[in-house]
């Protein structure tokens, strides 16, 4: 962990926040490197789920939303940690999450258990007054139940279909840490899928397996994923059946992904408070029913972590002095979710090799994710590029002013190839 953690911070995929201020704790900036491969989780996600089914459409609302919204959905009431204090070292802890050596450490007498709200609040205007207060959204799935009518009018879908969005979510946690695995402002990728009441296995199995088979996709094998049935006491307040897709974090088991099956407790809820009609017509038999609520909810930030440590390898490679070698860090990085592409290196600054370079840059940049680097030895050069996990270097040497063909180095097995300058972008695009 402390390996990525610092790989992270040298590499630029992700910052401690507001780090020249000494920091915030558990809050994180994604760099350069980690925007784009963030962004490329998104971007395959949204592909995936959005635009090549049929049976889903995508919003982006608000996140801040009317304050009724929670009290309808159960939020205000029901979205709490139990909380207990150290009267001795004044550390705050989620009741189920004492550290084993506290008593030891300490030994504390511990306060009484108190349920703690987890939504973060605001107030909306000038006057800080309870009249004003609103919150955070703690999950961006209330929106896709808020906003049902809307969509079932304006997309004319039909049972089943699914509203997705993909959007940051805030809770107060108690306790944040590991790095990105918990923290109090996160990104989730979620679907509500809306089916009849009759139809919930069948959909909740569907969803098991796309989950399952998007894990396989981000490079995770399936086998290291725990399937966890969540129990009737551990699940949210609104969930009939719930699994957590754990994956072996090095600091323990966790929850990568959920999966839930919501019933009809939403829609009925927000159909009650709002006095609107969330209900679902079939127009052949103007048959009307709430309809029922399968969700599959990925955390973005859990997945690029879970993602980095899978892809994070050490091996020996050869040095280029005879029978010498050095260790390698490599990303072994899925090429689509690479946060470079293609990286063009010039032997050397040279005028005569940047003329080549220069536009070749400009050309493959149109088509992928490009990196132009020009110092250092280029051992130096391809180590850094293997330890952020890009798929192929393209080296224009002295010679490339004769052949017109440029040295294409591939990440995972080293080996070299001699491509034609004016070949390189249909190489570069059979390969990625
Ligand atoms: N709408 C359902 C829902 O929000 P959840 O299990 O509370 O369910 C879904 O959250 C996913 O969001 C989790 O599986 C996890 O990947 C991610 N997540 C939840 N809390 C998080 C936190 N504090 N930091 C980072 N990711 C978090």
């Amino acid at each position: 962990m402390n390996k990525i953690v610092s790989l992270c911070k040298r590499r630029g995929f992700i910052f401690p926040g507001s780090e020249i201020y000494g920091g915030m704790a558990n809050s994180w900036d994604y760099g350069p490197l980690g925007v784009e491969m963030k962004n490329n989780i998104k971007q395959e996600w949204w592909k995936r789920f959005v635009r090549q089914r049929q049976d889903m459409v995508g919003i982006d609302a608000a996140l801040i939303m009317n304050p009724k919204v929670w009290e309808a959905s159960g939020h205000i009431k029901n979205f709490t940690d139990p909380l207990i204090d150290c009267k001795k070292c004044k550390q705050r802890f989620r009741a189920d999450r004492i550290p084993d050596d506290h008593a030891k450490t300490c030994g504390g007498v511990m306060t009484g258990e108190r349920q703690f709200n987890l939504m973060f609040k605001t107030f909306i205007g000038s006057a800080e007054e309870s009249a004003n207060i609103a919150y955070f959204r703690p999950e961006t799935a209330q929106a896709m139940f808020v906003d049902f009518k809307n969509v079932l009018q304006t997309t004319r879908k039909r049972l089943p279909f699914g509203i997705a969005q993909v959007g940051k979510a805030f809770r107060n946690e108690i306790t944040p840490g590991n790095f990105i695995f918990r923290t109090r402002e996160f990104e989730q990728m979620e679907i509500e899928y809306f089916i009849r009441e009759a139809d919930w296995k069948k959909s909740f199995e569907m969803w098991h397996e796309e989950i399952l088979l998007w894990i396989e996709h981000v490079g995770i094998p399936r086998k290291k994923i725990h399937v966890k049935e969540v129990s009737a006491k551990e699940r949210a307040h609104y969930s009939k059946r719930t699994v957590d897709f754990e994956y072996p974090f090095p600091f323990g088991v966790g929850e990568l992904y959920g999966l839930a099956y919501r019933t009809d407790f939403d829609l009925k809820n927000h159909a009650a408070a709002s006095g609107e009609d969330l209900s679902y017509t079939n127009l052949e038999t103007s048959e009307k029913v709430v309809p029922h609520v399968i969700e599959p909810s990925w955390g973005l930030d859990r997945t690029f972590l879970a993602v980095l440590l899978e892809a994070y390898t050490e091996e020996e490679a050869p040095t280029g002095e005879d029978g010498k070698t050095e260790t390698r860090v490599v990303l072994k990085l899925p090429a689509w979710l690479a946060p470079i592409k293609v990286a063009i290196l010039p032997l050397s600054k040279k005028e005569a090799l940047s003329a080549v370079a220069d536009p070749l840059y400009a050309e493959l940049s149109e088509h992928f994710t490009c990196e132009y680097d020009e110092t250092q030895s280029i051992g130096k050069r391809y180590r850094r590029q293997d330890e952020i996990g890009t798929p192929y270097c393209v080296t224009v040497d002295f010679e490339s002013l004769e052949d017109k063909a440029v040295t294409i180095r591939d990440r995972d097995t080293m080996k070299q190839e001699r491509v034609a300058i004016s070949e390189a972008k249909e190489w570069l695009s059979a390969h990625l």
